[in-house]
């Protein structure tokens, strides 16, 4: 009786740690490199394998790929390009250098790497044998033909909330692309975490039910160009579905599901874990480093330009604008950004005001306080003595949410490595801010941080020396 006791107890054991390592994969979601080992995310390394053989950023340049609104009465075929755009397939389907959609992008895990499918429709290494329903339940139901359940690192948890009629237009989308004949290889996992049985058990206990999503919603959201009372509706259709916003943006827990899909789960979009060396910040704070001061103005123009009044995007942000929003309509961004800002916050009401002391001194060349003498000789060119910057072309630091965050992770991060603005459509012309890393020490760059925290009326704790060398050491952009 004792051993079949004992025997009992290993399968689940085993069970519930293959549960976990699987469910870890998910995290792979948007990493372009290795992400910190050391970072307070203890599976937050898991990245598709860039940083260990360094190789171009496959989503450097957005892939040409048809862009722009579909025209009213547009066939299934254009609807479903413009919703592969709003869902970022591309971003993860294609490999550095290779066809769009013709899979193979490495994702490393503690466990292995896993390869992104080719969903292009080639018969042998594509979808071309699948049928409608091959296709969805692969995409809303994380199961494929012929292999089983997906690694959650495809967001199929957020796209179980895609309609049936854009599923159609997309299956009709890839279905016209060009077959290309590329064989993703086979994960690089070793059994027995090579089973997929596992992501059975997980998909059952973290993926919400695609059919039961489905009968509650609304059928009014999935609408091109909804009415004004719809809006709401559509933004969250689009942000909780196909853009999966929250694989980034919601925290995830032990088990790695995030820990909420939709407005009415306090977590949902309250902040993600370090991911290749950024964090994705709240999108619900009402404090001052939040986007209560941010009219729907500002975070359309964000999310179509890659920058706004009060900031320009960086990390995997970049590649969400690139690839992504900037390919949506203005309808479907003054969508997300309603739902956005309609979000229940979930910190104190914004107290942020400029205050001219900073500049004042500034100007009077006076730079005794702590930090500001590198700050006038390091960063004054472009973000001003008065933190203002150059709107649109260098990022006020004033009332900058990057700064004023209560985690200074992103700020030291761009200090240490810099960042380059994507060019969108609209705004062609880049920007970068150079790395500093290479020629200011740990307590340079935290001075430099506590100073900007500081400054023009930003309020923000004062980062440490300590801080910043922990950063540097876990830093993904070398340096
Ligand atoms: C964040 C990354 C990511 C995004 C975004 C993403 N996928 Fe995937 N997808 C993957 C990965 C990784 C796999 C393979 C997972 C595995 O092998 O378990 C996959 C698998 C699939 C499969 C299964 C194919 C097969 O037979 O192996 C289909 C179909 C698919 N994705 C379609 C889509 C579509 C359509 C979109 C956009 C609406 C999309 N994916 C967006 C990462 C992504
Ligand atoms: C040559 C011009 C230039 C210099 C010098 C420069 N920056 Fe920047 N900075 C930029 C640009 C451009 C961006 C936008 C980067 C992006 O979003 O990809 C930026 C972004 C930032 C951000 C993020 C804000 C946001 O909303 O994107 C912070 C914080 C920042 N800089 C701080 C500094 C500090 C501190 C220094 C001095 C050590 C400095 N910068 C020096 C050009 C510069
Ligand atoms: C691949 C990961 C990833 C995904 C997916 C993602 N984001 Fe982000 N997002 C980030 C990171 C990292 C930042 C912080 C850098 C910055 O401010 O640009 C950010 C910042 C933002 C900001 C600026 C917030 C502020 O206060 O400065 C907005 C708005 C935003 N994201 C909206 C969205 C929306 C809407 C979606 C879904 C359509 C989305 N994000 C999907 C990674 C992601």
């Amino acid at each position: 009786m004792k051993t079949s006791r004992k025997n009992s107890v290993l399968p689940v054991t085993l069970l519930a740690g293959m549960v976990l390592l699987a469910g870890a994969v998910g995290l792979a979601h948007g990493q372009k490199g290795d992400a910190p080992k050391s970072s307070a995310a203890p599976l937050a390394h898991i990245a598709n394998g860039m940083g260990r053989d360094p190789q171009p950023m496959v989503t450097a340049q957005p892939h040409a790929l048809p862009a722009g609104a579909p025209a009213p009465g547009a066939d299934a075929v254009s609807r479903g390009a413009y919703l592969a755009r709003a869902g970022d397939c591309v971003a993860c389907h294609t490999a550095p250098g290779g066809q769009p959609f013709a899979g193979g992008l490495p994702m490393s895990s503690p466990i292995g790497t896993i390869y992104s499918s080719n969903i292009t429709p080639d018969a042998r290494t594509g979808i071309g044998g699948y049928s409608f329903e091959d296709f969805d339940r692969a995409v809303r139901h994380g199961v494929a033909k012929g292999k089983g359940s997906l690694y959650p690192a495809m967001p199929y948890p957020s796209y179980a909330r895609v309609s049936e009629q854009d599923m159609k237009d997309l299956f009709a989308y890839f279905l016209s692309l060009p077959p290309v004949e590329h064989a993703v290889p086979g994960n690089d996992i070793p059994w027995p975490l090579s089973m997929r049985w596992p992501l059975a058990v997980w998909r059952g206990m973290f993926a919400p039910d695609a059919d039961k999503v489905q009968l509650k919603q609304a059928p009014a959201i999935a609408a091109q160009g909804t009415p004004e009372a719809d809006v709401k509706a559509r933004g969250a259709y689009l942000v909780e579905g196909l853009g999966h916003c929250g694989a980034c943006h919601t925290p995830r827990a032990f088990t790695m599901q995030e820990k909420g899909l939709a407005a009415a789960d306090a977590q949902f979009l309250a902040g993600g874990a370090t991911m290749d060396g950024w964090v994705a910040k709240s999108l619900r704070t009402g404090g001052s480093d939040g986007l209560a001061r941010w009219s729907e103005e500002d975070i359309v123009a964000l999310l179509k330009t890659g920058r706004n009044r009060h900031s320009a995007v960086f990390g995997g942000m970049a590649d969400v604008v690139s690839h992504s929003t900037q390919h949506m309509t203005d309808g479907d961004l003054h969508a997300i950004a309603a739902y956005l800002k309609a979000l229940p916050a979930d910190g104190a009401a914004s107290t942020y005001t400029y205050n001219t002391a900073t500049a004042e001194a500034l100007w009077k060349g006076n730079d005794s306080q702590r930090g500001a003498a590198l700050y006038v000789d390091s960063c004054a060119a472009c973000h001003r003595t008065d933190g203002l910057g150059y709107q649109e072309v260098f990022p006020a630091l004033a009332g900058n949410s990057a700064v004023l965050s209560a985690d200074p992770h992103n700020l030291v991060a761009i200090i240490l490595n810099g960042h380059q603005v994507p060019a969108t459509a609209t705004r062609p012309s880049t920007f970068t801010m150079p790395a500093f890393g290479w020629r200011l020490n740990d307590a340079q760059v935290a001075d430099l941080a506590s100073f900007v925290r500081s400054s023009w009326g930003n309020a923000s704790a004062a980062v440490s020396a300590d801080q910043v060398a922990k950063q540097r050491k876990s830093t993904p952009h070398g340096n």
